[in-house]
């Protein structure tokens, strides 16, 4: 089935149209068109996401990304800049597109609504049913679009899903079953990155400098003398808590009296990150214990922290022990926001519901949506 599916929840606005066929653990995914516009570098100054100028720019960005997926996918050259006829709005015709997804949340509200709103218009003019998708399902199953011919996603699954808005670990005990069985209690992991990225004077997203910073300390010196806290590492449910963390990288920073040579960033980089994955990982294995190694198939991670290479090599390091237990992580490109896990979504979701889409009336954009309500 051709799936049209867009992504509009936070600072990436993001099309693709998807042919995807054959078994949920092991689809047949085949990217006809994709395209993906990032606002990070106008939000840079505000040190975080800004929801009204999000808002604007999908707005913008929307029919000239529909214009470009639906010309790669009839094999047709690009339009120079400036001629894009999809700049009247999405009025390009779509041959056989079967249905149209749109993340519906979390996220920021008005950012949700644009997308929401566009593939209402496209549904109607093109007389297709329209999949409200969950985000952050989306950030589990992201991993099948990797998946070589020889392997299958085996459930049930432990997903730890890390992004600018989550912590949380989910009990992915099927498609289209969840239980999340652990979440921060106050910052989101990719947030404290992006906080502490701001007060070592590194511009939004911070995540990716600060973990080259570390990975440059790491190098540089064996030890360094900046040790921070753990918090909650030692609780006994799952819940996480990086706020704690982050005002205690503020006040040595302070200490500083603004001086931040190189190398104090870096260590600080090094002591922060050591601390947050250790507390992920920490986190992670209490939860592979909890459920039962032996009814855990998989481990996933998703969202955009998942990029973070200390994080997944302290992951299987930890998985040493649970050599029965496979791991998936998505490239690069799949672990932050796209378009092409919203349409992987949509098809779970037609598959294992196919009812709730054909009674959808009105879509809501929910910016708190969770994956036990979606
Ligand atoms: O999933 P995502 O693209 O958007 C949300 O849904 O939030 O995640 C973005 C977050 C940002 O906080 C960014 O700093 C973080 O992912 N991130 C990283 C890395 N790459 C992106 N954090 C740590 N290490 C990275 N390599
Ligand atoms: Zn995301």
């Amino acid at each position: 089935m051709k799936i049209l599916a867009i992504e509009t929840s936070c600072d990436e606005t993001a099309i693709s149209l998807l042919d995807i066929n054959g078994p949920l653990n092991r689809p047949d995914i085949k990217v006809l068109g994709n395209a993906l516009m990032s606002q990070a570098k106008l939000h840079e100054k505000y040190g975080g996401v800004y929801p009204n100028l999000a808002k604007r720019e999908h707005q913008k960005n929307l029919p000239i990304l529909l214009e470009q997926v639906l010309l790669k996918a009839q094999n047709l050259p690009a339009l120079p800049t400036g001629r894009q006829a999809a700049r009247q709005g999405p009025n390009l015709e779509a041959s056989d597109i079967d249905y149209v997804a749109v993340t519906k949340g979390p996220g920021l509200e008005p950012a949700l609504w644009t997308g929401i709103v566009f593939a209402q218009e496209l549904g109607k003019k093109w007389n297709r049913p329209v999949i409200p998708v969950d985000h952050m399902e989306g950030h589990i199953f992201s991993v099948l679009y990797n998946l070589s011919n020889t392997e299958c996603l085996t459930l049930p699954a432990l997903a730890l899903l890390v992004s600018g808005g989550h912590t949380e670990l989910v009990n992915v005990k099927g498609f289209g079953n969840y239980e999340i069985i652990g979440k921060t209690r106050d910052d989101a992991v990719g947030e404290a990155f992006d906080k502490v990225a701001r007060m070592l004077g590194l511009t939004y997203p911070g995540g990716p400098k600060i973990s080259l910073m570390a990975q440059k300390s790491r190098q540089n010196r064996a030890k360094i003398d900046i040790e921070l806290p753990r918090p909650m590492i030692h609780s006994k449910d799952l819940d996480f808590s990086f706020s704690g963390l982050k005002t205690a990288v503020l006040y040595r920073v302070k200490a500083q009296n603004n001086e931040l040579s190189e190398e104090f960033k870096e260590d600080m980089a090094r002591a922060f990150e050591d601390s947050a994955i250790e507390t992920l990982v920490t986190k992670t294995e209490k939860a592979i214990e909890k459920l039962g190694s032996t009814n855990i198939k998989t481990l996933i991670i998703g969202g955009g922290v998942s990029a973070n290479t200390y994080l997944s090599q302290e992951l299987k390091k930890m998985l040493e022990k649970y050599p029965e237990i496979n791991f998936y992580i998505p490239t690069k490109d799949m672990s932050t926001d796209n378009a092409i896990m919203i349409g992987i979504s949509a098809f779970i979701k037609l598959e294992t519901n196919p009812d709730s889409i054909n009674n959808q009336i009105e879509i809501k954009a929910q910016g708190n949506l969770s994956l036990t309500s979606s």
